[in-house]
C-alpha cells in the first residue's frame, strides 16, 4: 500500500507529546511490512534551521495561490518512511509572532481551550498543500492510495478530499478529542473553505467551528488510540461536546492501543543508563538506582522504594492529585522524583514541595531525555495519575524497564496495565485506581507497597513486566485490517 501519513509532529524534527512517536512508531511498522510511507510535516521555522535542506535531500517547487510551496524530500535511513517537509512562508513563520497567542504547550498546541486562530490559518494551508501531494499535482510522481491524517491540525484534509471525490482512502487518528480545533466565524472566514461547511452537520459547533469535525465525518474510518478512551468519548463526561457523533459513528471507529519503539526503550541497550540489564540478568537496575539517586543527592538508604513521575505538568495528567499525595507518601518512607514542565501554578507547588522536604523529594522542572531514561530505569514505581489519557506511552516504557505502574483506570492505561482487583482478571501488571482524590492514589501506593515489602514477589513482577510485547506488530496489523477497510469504502465510493 502506498501511505501518506499527514502529521504535525514527527520526533526529532517537532514533538510537543506522544502524537510524533505513534506517527512515527506505526511508520516504521508499515515500511517494515513493505508499505510504501511518507510522512508530510509542515517545515516550522525551527524544523527548517535545523533540518534544512541537506545536500543529498530533493526538493521539489510548487505554487499555491501564487505562492510558491517547496517540498524537501529528507533522503530517509533504511526501515525509515520518507519525510516530506512542506515550507511556506506562512508555515514557517513562528507561532505567536504575528499578535496571537502561541500559549505554553509548543510548536503549535494552544491548550485545551483551544482558541487557536493563527494555528488554523497555517494548518487550513498545510492541509491545502497535502491535497495537492495526495492528488499528485506537484511533481513528486507518487500518488498515496492512503492518507492517514491525525488529530484537528490535520483533520481538514478528510473535508478538501471528499468534496473533490478523491479516490484516495481516507484514516483519522484522534490522539485526544480534548484538542478541537475551535475558531470563530471570522477565522473560519480566512480558511478559503466552501461557506457551507459552516452548518451543524458539517464543521459548525455551537456557534463556532470545530476543525476535528472534518475527520471524524469525512475519513472513511476513524481510530482513536485506545479501545477505553474510544467507549469513553462516547460519554459525555470525555466527549467534550463531540460525544453524540462519536456515537453516530458506530463502526467506522476502532480503538487501537498504540506500540512503542523498543529498541529505543530497551534497558538491555540503553545509552542513557550507567547500567544495562535485562529480564534475565536484572541487577542493573538496582545500579541504576543507585547511581542517580546519588546524582540527585537523595541519600536514604538504597532499599527505599523510589516513586517517579514523568510527564506534562497539565490539569489532564492528575497533578493536583500527586501534589496532594506526595506529603504523605514521603511520609511513608519512600523518595519522589518529579521530571516535566507545564502549568506555572503546578511547577510552583512542586517545587515548593521539593524544598520542604529536600531530603526526600526531586523536582526537575523541563524535559530532559536523558533522565527521563534515568528516571525509568531507577525508579521501583511510576506514578501516571491522569484525569483521561488517550493511550499515554509511559507506562509501557515502565513496564519495559521494570517499574511498576500506579494509574488511574483510564483509557490506555486502563488497556495497558492490568491489577487483579480488576474485574478482567489476567496477569498482574501494575496497580490501579478510580477515585479523582489523593486517597485514592495514596491507597493503590500503599498496595504497591506491601508488595514491595514482599521482595520475591516483587521481583517476579517487575522480572515479568520487562517480557510484554508493547512492539508496533500488532497494532500495524490492526491498522493494515482498517486501511484495507477504507480502500475498499474508497473503491466502492462508501462513506
Ligand atoms: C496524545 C494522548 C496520549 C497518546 C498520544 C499518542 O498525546 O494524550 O495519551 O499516548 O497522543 O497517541
Amino acid at each position: 500500500m502506498k501511505i501518506l501519513q499527514i502529521t504535525s509532529e514527527l520526533p526529532q524534527l517537532a514533538q510537543v507529546g506522544g502524537l510524533a512517536d505513534m506517527v512515527d512508531g506505526l511508520s516504521r511498522g508499515l515500511v517494515r511490512n513493505g508499505h510504501d510511507v511518507a510522512c508530510l510535516l509542515p517545515a516550522y521555522p525551527a524544523t527548517l534551521a535545523a533540518h534544512g535542506p541537506a545536500n543529498d535531500d530533493l526538493t521539489t517547487r510548487f505554487l499555491l495561490d501564487g505562492e510558491s510551496v517547496t517540498l524537501i524530500h529528507k533522503a530517509p535511513s533504511p526501515g525509515d518512511p520518507v519525510v516530506l517537509l512542506a515550507a511556506h512562508p506562512l508555515l514557517s513563520r513562528v507561532p505567536g509572532a504575528d499578535g496571537q497567542s502561541a500559549g505554553g504547550d509548543g510548536v503549535y498546541r494552544l491548550g485545551p481551550g483551544d482558541d487557536d486562530r493563527a494555528s488554523a490559518i497555517r494548518f487550513a494551508l498545510f492541509c491545502r498543500i497535502a491535497v495537492l501531494i495526495a492528488e499528485n499535482q506537484c511533481g513528486l510522481n507518487w500518488q498515496p492510495e492512503i492518507i492517514h491524517s491525525h488529530d484537528w491540525p490535520t483533520a481538514l484534509v478528510n473535508a478538501l478530499l471528499a468534496r473533490r471525490q478523491s479516490p484516495v482512502a481516507r484514516i483519522f487518528t484522534i490522539h485526544n478529542l480534548g484538542y478541537r480545533g475551535l475558531i470563530d466565524r471570522p477565522t473560519f472566514d480566512q480558511l478559503q473553505l466552501s461557506a457551507d461547511f459552516w452548518q451543524p452537520s458539517e464543521l459548525e459547533f455551537h456557534g463556532q467551528c470545530a476543525l476535528i469535525k472534518a475527520g471524524l465525518i469525512h475519513a472513511h474510518q476513524v481510530t482513536a488510540v485506545s479501545p477505553t478512551y474510544t467507549r469513553e468519548m462516547a460519554t459525555p463526561e470525555h466527549g467534550q461536546g463531540l460525544d453524540g457523533l462519536i456515537r453516530y459513528l458506530g463502526d467506522k471507529l476502532t480503538g487501537v492501543l498504540n506500540g512503542i519503539d523498543i529498541d529505543r526503550w530497551n534497558p538491555a541497550a540503553d545509552p542513557h543508563l550507567p547500567f544495562d540489564y535485562s529480564p534475565t540478568q536484572p541487577f542493573g537496575k538496582t545500579l541504576c538506582k543507585t547511581t542517580l539517586k546519588a546524582w540527585l543527592e537523595l541519600d536514604s538508604p538504597d532499599d527505599r522504594p523510589l516513586i517517579g513521575f514523568i510527564g506534562r505538568l497539565v490539569d489532564q495528567k492528575g497533578i493536583d492529585l500527586l501534589i496532594g499525595a506526595a506529603p504523605t507518601l514521603l511520609e511513608r518512607g519512600c523518595d519522589l522524583v518529579v521530571l516535566g514542565s507545564g502549568q506555572p501554578d503546578y511547577e510552583h507547588q512542586l517545587r515548593q514541595l521539593a524544598h520542604q522536604y529536600a531530603a526526600d523529594m526531586v523536582v526537575h522542572i523541563g524535559f530532559d531525555a536523558a533522565l527521563a531514561h534515568q528516571i525509568l530505569a531507577a525508579a521501583d514505581v511510576l506514578l501516571v495519575p491522569s484525569r483521561f489519557e488517550p493511550c499515554g506511552l509511559v507506562q509501557m516504557y515502565a513496564m519495559r524497564y521494570g517499574t511498576v505502574p500506579v494509574a488511574r483506570r483510564t483509557g490506555g492505561l486502563a488497556d495497558s496495565i492490568s491489577d487483579p482487583a480488576d474485574a478482567s482478571g489476567g496477569q498482574q501488571t501494575g496497580f490501579l485506581f478510580e477515585g479523582n482524590e489523593p486517597g485514592a492514589l495514596i491507597h493503590a501506593v500503599d498496595r504497591a507497597l506491601t508488595l514491595y515489602h514482599q521482595r520475591e514477589a516483587w521481583e517476579d513482577l517487575r522480572n515479568e513486566l520487562m517480557t510484554v510485547d508493547w512492539s508496533w506488530t500488532r497494532p500495524v496489523e490492526a491498522y493494515e485490517r482498517i486501511y484495507r477497510r477504507a480502500l475498499h469504502q474508497a473503491a466502492t465510493n462508501g462513506t
